[in-house]
């Protein structure tokens, strides 16, 4: 059995409230009975991008279990890399910060979907003919594409202006290929869709909750709702069955 917890948008921004967030799933992980075997945290780690956001978030994260990381359009590759350098494979200030890694029997191809400066996502040509060989490799253990900006339309007037572009063409790359599941954040919402044929499983937003249209309407007709709880997703699984994802708000 492998368990994943997959956390997402925490946008740390050295407030009490974001921090307090955040420390209300990783005090749940803290709990276990067993360690869960890897966490997951899908972008918009931090709201700004700045170096002491992320020594916030380095010192937040579980030291116990692995960690992996993926930037989100509130990211910033450089202060990422230098400040949460202990949970990626190498170091440096480039971007796009893509990463494959193998953690306890599974394999994670971790996209950057991220555009320097803009809040929409992008996989560029070059990174899609890397990943299309990625996924070609064969591997024992399920695979999993973990990527920030989701693959889908949200159908929600803010939300739909920063999507995840060109999705014909990871389409392309994705479809047929020995995938288990991709995981994905940057809606603020636990989401289960499909993409390309496979599944895709978005992490609910820790910082808040972002309600679509035909639901009931957050005080002050903002677009965000700060008081829903934070949650995250336990992916888990077993070998030779399907993927079980257990949503939970702690
Ligand atoms: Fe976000
Ligand atoms: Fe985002």
């Amino acid at each position: 059995m492998i368990v994943i917890a997959h956390l997402s948008d925490p946008h740390l921004d050295g407030t009490d409230v974001a921090r307090d967030r955040l420390r209300r799933i990783t005090s749940y992980l803290k709990a276990f009975r067993t360690p869960v075997d890897v966490v997951l945290v899908s972008g918009d780690l931090t709201d700004h991008g700045l170096a002491a956001e992320y020594d916030e978030l380095a010192a937040e994260l579980p030291a116990d279990v692995p960690v992996l990381v993926i930037p989100g359009n509130h990211d910033v590759s450089a202060p990422l890399r230098a400040g949460l350098a202990d949970f990626l494979d190498s170091p440096g200030e480039a971007h796009p910060i893509h990463q494959v890694r193998e953690v306890a029997g599974a394999r994670f191809v971790l996209l950057d979907t991220s555009v320097p400066g803009e809040d929409y996502g992008l996989l560029t040509g070059g990174t899609l003919t890397w990943l299309h060989g990625v996924l070609q490799q064969p591997f024992d253990g399920p695979v999993f594409v973990a990527m920030h900006h989701p693959p889908l339309d949200m159908h929600h007037p803010v939300m739909d202006q920063w999507p995840l572009r060109a999705q014909e063409a990871l389409a392309a790359v994705l479809t047929g290929k020995p995938i288990t599941a991709i995981l994905t954040g940057h809606v603020h919402n636990a989401i289960v869709t499909s993409f390309a044929g496979h599944q895709v499983l978005g992490a609910p937003g820790i910082r808040s909750t972002i309600p679509l249209p035909f639901e009931p309407p957050v005080p002050n007709r903002g677009m965000l709702d700060p008081k829903a709880g934070p949650g995250l997703a336990l992916h888990i699984h077993y070998p030779s069955e399907p993927l079980q994802t257990l949503y939970r708000f702690p």
